[in-house]
Parts: C-alpha cells; sequence; structure tokens
C-alpha cells in the first residue's frame, strides 16, 4: 500500500492512460480488432461449447416463441454474452427468439467472438454491439460516448466545492476529476481503505453516510459488499451518485444493490433504515453537532454493527481527528477501537467491533437509553 508508488504509477498508466487513449484513437482499435477477429478465425479458435452457451441461455435449440423480440430482453442477452467475454451480439440482431422463460437468445453463433480479457479490443466490440442495439431498437442504453458525455454534463450541476472532490475511475479509461489523487474517491480506496475495508464489508449490508458522489460505496459494493444504503446530504451531490452507480453497473456489467437516499445522515436515528451489518463514515459524521455523533455511533453500537469512521487530522475547528474520533466511539458503545494510520497521511480510519452483548432486547435498551 505504498503511496504514489512505481505500482501506483503504472496502474495511472495502463489502466487509466492507455485506455483513454485508445478511446481517442477508436478508428485504429477497430482496425486492430479486425485483424485479431481473423486471426482467431484462421487459427480455428473454438468460441466456446454448445453446451456452455446453452447454460448461460444465449443460444436456443429450438425456434422459440412466436412472441415478438422483447428489447429489454435483448439487452439482457447482450450483457449476459458480454459478461461471458464474448461480444458480437450485434451480428445475430435478425435471428434472435424469445424462449418461454422470457429471455431473447440466439438461433446462430455467426459473428459471436471470444475474448482473452476485458481489454480495449472487447471494450470497442461491446460497444459496437450496444450502439447497433440502440439503433435497431430505438433505445438509449450507454455506451461509451453518452456514459462519458452524461458524466461531463452531471458534474457541471454539482456545486463547486464538490465538483472534483472524489475522482472515481469507472475502468477502461471512463474517469472524472483528478484521478491521479490518492486524498479522496478510487485513489482514496485503493491506496489506503481498500485493505482495511474490504474484510469486513465483503457479503455484509453497510450503510453509509455522507456518501458524496458514491465513490467508496461503489468501491465496497465492487469489493464485494452484499448492498449499500448510501444517505448523502446534497441533492444535486446524491443524483450524481446515482448516475455513477449507473455508469458503474454498465463499465463491469454486474448489477450493484445500492440505494443512495437525498437526506441527512441522522436519518439512521429513525427507524426506517433497516438493519445493518456495518455502518460507515468516511470523512463526514464530524459535520454534526458532537451530541448527534454521539447518538449515531451509540446506535450503530446497538445494532451490533461494525463501525468504521474516517477522521481528518487536518481539521483542527470540528471533533473530526482520529483521537477525538476514537474517543467518542469508546464513550458510546465501541470499548475496543482500532486506529489504522499511514505516515503523512491525515485520514485514519478507526475500526470499532461490534459488542457481543446479551440478547436483542438488551441491545434495544441500551439504544434507548441514549439521551435525545
Ligand atoms: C468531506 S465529504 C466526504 C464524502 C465521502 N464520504 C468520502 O469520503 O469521499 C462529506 C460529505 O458529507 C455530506 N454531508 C455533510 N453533512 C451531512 C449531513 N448532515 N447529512 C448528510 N450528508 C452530509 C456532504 O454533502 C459531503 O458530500
Amino acid at each position: 500500500m505504498r503511496r504514489r508508488g512505481t505500482e501506483y504509477r503504472r496502474y495511472l498508466v495502463t489502466a487509466v492512460a492507455l485506455p483513454q487513449l485508445a478511446y481517442c484513437c477508436a478508428p485504429a482499435v477497430r482496425v486492430w480488432s479486425a485483424v485479431t477477429a481473423l486471426w482467431h478465425r484462421a487459427s480455428g479458435k473454438s468460441l466456446a461449447d454448445a453446451e456452455r452457451l446453452h447454460d448461460l441461455r444465449i443460444t436456443s435449440e429450438g425456434d422459440g416463441t412466436a412472441a415478438p423480440i422483447v428489447p429489454s430482453a435483448v439487452e439482457a442477452l447482450m450483457d449476459r454474452v458480454h459478461a461471458a467475454g464474448m461480444t458480437g451480439v450485434r451480428h445475430g440482431f435478425n435471428g434472435l427468439v424469445m424462449c418461454a422463460d422470457g429471455t431473447a437468445r440466439l438461433r446462430r453463433l455467426k459473428g459471436l467472438r471470444a475474448h482473452a480479457g476485458r481489454g480495449v479490443v472487447f471494450a470497442a466490440e461491446r460497444d459496437a454491439d450496444r450502439v447497433a442495439f440502440n439503433a435497431r431498437f430505438a433505445a438509449s442504453i450507454l455506451t461509451e460516448e453518452t456514459a462519458r458525455q452524461l458524466l461531463r454534463e452531471h458534474k457541471a450541476s454539482v456545486p463547486a466545492g464538490y465538483r472534483d472532490y472524489a475522482p472515481i475511475d469507472f475502468g477502461g479509461g471512463v474517469t472524472i476529476g483528478r484521478i491521479a489523487s490518492t486524498d479522496s474517491g478510487t485513489g482514496r480506496w485503493d491506496f489506503f481503505n481498500r485493505h482495511i475495508v474490504t474484510p469486513l464489508v465483503t457479503g455484509r449490508r453497510v450503510l453509509d453516510l455522507g456518501s458524496n458522489n458514491g465513490s467508496l460505496p461503489l468501491m465496497m459494493l465492487r469489493a464485494g459488499a452484499a448492498s449499500v444504503v448510501a444517505v448523502e446530504g446534497s441533492p444535486a451531490v446524491a443524483d450524481f451518485a446515482r448516475l455513477n452507480a449507473r455508469i458503474l453497473e454498465w463499465r463491469d456489467i454486474r448489477r450493484y444493490d445500492i440505494r443512495v437516499i437525498t437526506g441527512d445522515m441522522r436519518l439512521f436515528l429513525t427507524p426506517d433504515l433497516g438493519q445493518f451489518d456495518v455502518v460507515t463514515a468516511f470523512c463526514s459524521l464530524y459535520y454534526l453537532p458532537e451530541c448527534d455523533m454521539a447518538r449515531i455511533i451509540a446506535k450503530a453500537a446497538a445494532m451490533r454493527a461494525t463501525l468504521v469512521l474516517q477522521a481528518n487530522d487536518a481539521i483542527h475547528n470540528l471533533p473530526a481527528s482520529g483521537s477525538e474520533l476514537r474517543l467518542l466511539m469508546t464513550s458510546n458503545g465501541y470499548p475496543n477501537v482500532d486506529m489504522h494510520q499511514f505516515p503523512g497521511f491525515a485520514r485514519p480510519l478507526l475500526v470499532g467491533a461490534p459488542q457481543i452483548i446479551g440478547d436483542a432486547a438488551a441491545s434495544e435498551r441500551a439504544w434507548e437509553a441514549v439521551p435525545l
């Protein structure tokens, strides 16, 4: 976890700059793609065995039903094909069938192509499928171009102070903000937070307070969190988080279970938000009055959630430092707090383990005892 070390620079060049260059040189990528397609065909590489394609609900053995082709089912078929590392669905648009289970399938494999990885050729071919889908079905699903355009447009609606706060690397050269920074967003996640937070959230239901543009909730989902409820106070920034979730789903060819709520972090103090295994507040809890910070910590403890707070030792006019947050945690239900730090980095992470205290009723009584 070295900050701005050789590894990090290599990542910036190979995973960010090169795909961006490839997007700018799309015609050259298309030529390269055509050459490699010919090479694959000439070398007789097999696509995938018929059984696997059937299991993935990509191909149909029969003629299907007489039902008209449903565009959303074709989009889902494209996602299945792309998620399996293949492209070329557009060549089968004339040979689609609807099956009894509601899925659209390909009748023939002509034009389908398997890729060794999700590099620039895969991205260009996948995009060609999606562009052709939009043209064929008068649709507007995300493409490389429209994703970038939406991000540009939306960024302009975010309050200036937060416009560049949290950079996100969605992958494949699609980024927002000053991506080289490791202070916030995916830079902070990759350099510091990921190593500590991933094992805590994998397979867990997470509540994230003060989520900004969703960068860290989205990284937690990408790292394996089961679901995230993200609470953000600024409506424009919360909308940006919703768009960012959509863009990440497109980029990763996955659905993420995220709900972005526009509202105050203190919504957590109402019964409505549900039950969580982990509560996180990265560089945000200290914007509340201290008594509300205490109540939120106590409620997380009563819920027996793991609590992860990110401090900021460079802020002096709020109770934001690692030592102040640790004291608040130990006095409100988290006697054992691990503080993770990195030399020269002002944002330590504090992790409070849930206490095993008696039965559920005792836990509820502990929360009810917190003064309003
Ligand atoms: C410094 S940013 C941190 C964002 C994010 N957690 C991160 O670490 O990248 C603080 C965020 O908390 C939000 N915020 C501040 N006070 C809030 C409140 N009372 N309720 C909800 N959100 C709040 C701000 O709008 C901002 O997006």
